[in-house]
């Protein structure tokens, strides 16, 4: 399936609903040709929304040679309207816009089929489809617009003004389903099963007999792409776990155990926090911090990959959002420099092999599970590479790692007994270099504080203060002061992203 973006916020969400229902989809640019798009051969295409009005200067088009390939396609949104304007229907500015939850009425139809006739959907549009394509039946419609759906089977063109992929369209993924699998005839059949039978396949195709080498990090992304690699190559595999000492209470013995122990993927684990220890030591701006933690990563790394002598791949865990995003707009400026441990070192001469080029993140812990990757691993939640280094505000020394790291096993812990560790975004604890007088038995202390900080996100880009139970709380606050003698005191994070981010540095 493939989706046309035509610049609407959702474009990403269409193609990842249309994967949801177990349809491979790619997110292709509006300019592509009826030949590129014979050439895929596929089922069905999307035309998403868009930001702009049909009519606006420099709106963006598609080659109707596409309505002509007698490929099924269901225009969204824009999408719909673009459809109308090209196949002799019209659009009006018809002063009736509509935002939000609609009330929709629709009749028995391909795309409706088994769902209710009086339904909510999400519309978000200005102009209006007021004459639909010659020979389309107008299928659906609301108050202002009376022409909210209409379907054209002998050509297969469909078109909906509201947004099935949003989860306030409460049967939009039925309408989706409706098209894929009744319109389309596209069969479900991208489950992680398919993928991993695939990626193996491509990977062995691509690496032959050479050898390969993998960063492992902790997180779920590199886990699932070693993990595919080994599968596809067995012990042509080499991992390489880089220790920091910036991890979190027993993150790195349970790397050891999954990968050495538990999968028997060959591993280098290099104990490297002496290293970064001495090279943080008295630095406490967190941009520099970042500097000396990713740079060194790399030199570690590359000494390693030395020693193993000619290797000729490297695993890379980039997802498809990242792909999506690097061949799209031009993002917005960097705001932190986020170094990804894992990163492929700049001068580095190796091909790279990336597993999960085509999914999505919901997409690769999916792939974990069936690999067997623990609970624990597949759904860990976020972790920035410098680690610990950033939670630290002030100079990184042991003595405040230990005590960070003791505290926030203490919150992840009993946010897990709660039973919420899934439902937050994040969830960890900071430590500001600073003292404050508290006093316990009968003496004064000076100590450090502990920031407790939850998140809710759906992507980082903004977050909200988790609103976390006063009695977890409280039993995670008096935990610490009482089993971690370096602290005296605990307080909670209350700020959202934004004005504040997510992580303190
Ligand atoms: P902020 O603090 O900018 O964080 O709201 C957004 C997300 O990015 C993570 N983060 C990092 N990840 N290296 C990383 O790999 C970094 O230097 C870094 N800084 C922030 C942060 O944990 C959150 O998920």
């Amino acid at each position: 399936m493939l989706v046309i973006d035509l610049g609407g916020q959702y474009s990403q969400l269409i193609a990842r609903r249309v994967r949801e229902a177990r349809v491979y989809s790619e997110l292709v640019p509006h300019s592509v040709t009826p030949e590129q798009v014979r050439a895929r051969n596929p089922h069905a295409l999307i035309l998403s929304g868009g930001p702009a009005s049909v009519y606006a200067e420099g709106a963006p088009r598609v080659d109707p040679g596409l309505f002509r390939l007698g490929v099924p396609t269901l225009g969204i949104c824009y999408g719909m309207q673009l459809m109308a304007l090209e196949l002799g229907g019209r659009v009006d500015r018809t002063g009736q816009s509509e935002f939000g939850r609609t009330d929709l009425r629709a009749q028995e139809s391909a795309l409706f089929r088994d769902l209710p006739p009086a339904q909510t959907v999400w519309m978000s549009h200005r102009d209006s489809v007021v004459a639909p394509p010659q020979g389309a039946e107008v299928v659906a419609g609301s108050d202002s617009t009376p022409i909210a759906a209409f379907e054209e089977p002998r050509l297969g063109l469909y078109g909906v003004q509201f947004h099935p992929e949003v989860v306030h369209t409460p049967h939009g993924q039925d309408l989706l389903k409706n098209f894929l699998y009744d319109v389309a005839k596209a069969p479900p059949a991208w489950t992680p099963a398919a993928v991993i039978h695939e990626q193996v396949e491509r990977i062995r195709a691509h690496v032959g007999r050479e050898r390969v080498l993998c960063a492992l990090s902790g997180g779920v992304d590199s886990a699932v792409a070693a993990l595919l690699v080994h599968r596809a190559v067995g012990d042509q595999l080499t991992c390489v776990f880089v220790d920091h000492g910036l991890l979190r209470k027993n993150e790195a013995e349970q790397v050891v155990e999954t990968f050495g122990g538990h999968f028997h993927v060959p591993l280098v684990h290099v104990q490297a926090q002496q290293r970064f220890l001495e090279r943080l030591d008295g630095v406490d701006d967190p941009e520099e911090k970042r500097k000396i933690v990713g740079g060194e990563f790399i030199r570690v790394f590359e000494d390693e990959a030395r020693k193993l002598g000619d290797v000729r791949f490297l695993v890379q865990g980039t997802l498809y959002s990242d792909v999506i995003e690097s061949g799209g707009t031009d993002n917005a400026e960097t705001i932190k420099s986020h170094h990804n441990v894992g990163g492929l070192p700049a001068d580095m001469r190796m091909h790279l092999v990336e597993p999960l080029r085509l999914l999505f993140k919901d997409e690769v812990r999916r792939v974990g599970e069936e690999l067997g990757l623990a609970e624990r691993m597949v759904w860990r939640q976020p972790f920035p590479g410098p680690g610990l280094a950033i939670r630290i505000i002030g100079a990184v020394t042991p003595e405040r790692l230990e005590t960070l790291r003791e505290a926030d096993s203490i919150l992840q812990e009993e946010i897990r007994r709660a039973g919420l560790y899934r439902d937050l975004w994040q969830s960890f604890c900071v430590l500001p270099a600073i003292r404050s007088v508290g006093v316990q038995g009968d003496g004064r202390t000076y100590g450090y504080p502990i920031v407790l900080r939850a998140v809710t996100s759906e992507d980082a880009m903004t977050a909200d203060w988790a609103r976390l139970p006063y009695d977890l709380i409280e039993i995670v606050a008096s935990r610490i002061v009482n089993e971690i003698p370096a602290v005296n005191r605990v307080v909670l994070d209350v700020t959202s992203k934004p004005p504040a981010t997510i992580e303190w540095e």
